[in-house]
């Protein structure tokens, strides 16, 4: 462990010099002496070095004492929400899987984990690339032999995740041979919901068609074609235009046939199994799809866990027994490319979800990580409750306004590499390498660079050659 203080125990020593040579001094950091540890996302007490996940190492050497080289770990414990941001191939959904790593039971326990008990987590893949996080590094693929050997440099051991299951869309094709089809149940799907993702307003003409059959078809397991049924039947509808009654019809047909509704589907309740890396492997659907998929999710999550702790608050209080819970007491929902799932300017069915999954989550032991390329795309009501980012090369100003705005500490504002000195924070984020990122949190005084550790199982998001 790279707390105790035995040399043989830690992380190799695999930055000694760095190109870059911050001038800010660093007046607080959460700094362990003991292994040359600094903690990230809480304040450090002595002692208390359980609930820590290794991210990686400090990345610049700083005016004053410089803490270059040091590990870096991430506080577990507490419900973040987390933001990433980066170009394409900067390096976002790698530090999700260097997350999902550091929380999630390993097939060989990792010196990553710092007492860690293993977090129940979901993952919206919009890519589907993270069915890797299972396997270990496959020598035979070259972008895989490259990080066995980035490990090695790093004194890390390869290991796949022990306790993952992977969910795909009816229709998409399976190759792990235990992926288990996702569908929703359409009464999980609000009326709100339902008018984000048909593109209607609440209050407009088909928002009220759709109001009416919710309301009719309440309190039973229905099926998108009972929706269409009792759409289509004239005695149900007295004035109103049948033009607006088709519109819906039309796309609840279309919906019919993507096989992704069911009156049998998942619910988030069934993803809540203590310890377990839940895999949503999201490709093959549209984005207001993913987005739906998403919504629901969290809508569900917040609501079960909320419930939970609110029960548990009440035993703990009275000094009861809460009767016991199969339930997880924390869960991470983690979303790669967040401006597809919770756009800005677009009507999406997560978006409010996510707002309220946000603001209950500290309640509820729920964490979020939103992973995105474009940081100005994302709702900023869900942002507003960001208290850790990791910022990655960025390259448009707009997009590297919106992320800087999201840090929530100082930026850096001069610094020197290999003979340029920067003054403009943007420029350094524009120099960096994959891989390579700021973090920031409320704990340290302002952003710290830092490269992100290698990891330890299969990255599937490699560019092919
Ligand atoms: N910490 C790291 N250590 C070593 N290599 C890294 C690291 N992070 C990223 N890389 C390299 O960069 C590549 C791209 O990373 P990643 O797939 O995370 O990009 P991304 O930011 O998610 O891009 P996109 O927006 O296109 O999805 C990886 O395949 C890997 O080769
Ligand atoms: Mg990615």
């Amino acid at each position: 462990m790279s707390f105790s203080n035995k040399l043989a125990d830690n992380f190799a020593r695999v930055l000694e010099k760095s190109p870059y040579s911050v001038q800010d001094q660093l007046v607080k950091v959460q700094y362990v002496q003991q292994g040359n540890n600094v903690v990230f996302g809480r304040t450090v007490r002595p002692g208390e070095y359980s609930n820590l996940a290794y991210i990686g190492k400090i990345l610049e050497s700083t005016a004053g004492k410089s803490y270059l080289g040091a590990d870096a770990w991430l506080d577990v414990t507490f419900p973040h929400v987390i933001y990433i941001t980066g170009t394409r191939g900067s390096g976002k959904s790698f530090d999700l899987g260097v997350i999902l790593e550091g929380i999630s039971e390993l097939e060989a326990p990792s010196a990553i984990q710092n007492g860690v008990n293993p977090i129940t987590s979901i993952l919206i893949d919009t890519q589907s690339q993270f069915w890797t996080l299972r396997f270990a590094p496959n020598p035979d693929i070259p972008a895989n032999a490259q990080q066995l050997s980035d490990l090695a440099r790093w004194n890390l051991k390869a290991s796949g995740l022990a306790n993952t299951r992977f969910y795909v869309p009816p229709g998409t094709t399976k190759f792990l041979g235990d992926e288990i089809e996702l569908t929703i149940r359409p009464q999980d799907v609000t009326h709100a919901e339902w008018c984000a993702l048909l593109g209607q307003e609440v209050y407009g003409p088909q928002g009220h068609i759709l109001a009416k059959t919710l309301e009719a078809l309440q309190g039973q397991a229905f099926s998108v074609s009972d929706m269409s049924s009792y759409i289509a039947n004239d005695l149900n509808w007295g004035a109103v235009a049948d033009s607006s009654r088709n519109a819906i019809l039309y796309k609840l047909e279309d919906y019919d046939r993507t096989g992704l509704f069911s009156s049998s589907g998942i619910s988030a309740r069934d993803l809540l199994v203590p310890g377990v890396c839940n895999v949503l492997m999201l490709r093959d659907l549209r984005n207001q799809d993913k987005s739906l998929v998403t919504a629901i999710i969290a809508r569900q999550l917040f609501t079960i866990m909320g419930e939970r702790h609110t029960k548990k608050k009440i035993a703990d209080f009275f000094g009861k027994d809460d009767g016991g819970s199969d339930l997880p007491t924390r869960v991470w929902l983690l979303i790669d490319e967040a401006h597809v799932v919770a756009p800005k300017d677009e009507l999406s069915p997560a978006r409010s979800a996510l707002v309220e999954y946000v603001k209950r989550g500290r309640d509820s032991g729920l964490s979020l990580v939103l992973a995105t390329q474009q940081p100005s795309a994302v709702d900023d009501r869900i942002l507003s409750q960001v208290n850790l980012t990791l910022s990655h090369r960025l390259t448009f100003q707009s997009d590297i306004t919106a992320a800087a705005n999201r840090i929530p500490t100082k930026p850096i504002t001069c610094m020197k590499m290999s003979g340029t000195t920067l003054t403009d924070f943007g420029d350094m984020i524009r120099v960096l390498d994959a891989g390579q990122c700021f973090v920031g949190d409320h704990s340290t005084s302002r952003a710290v660079m830092l490269q992100i550790r290698p990891r330890i199982s299969a990255h599937g998001g490699y560019s092919p050659i």
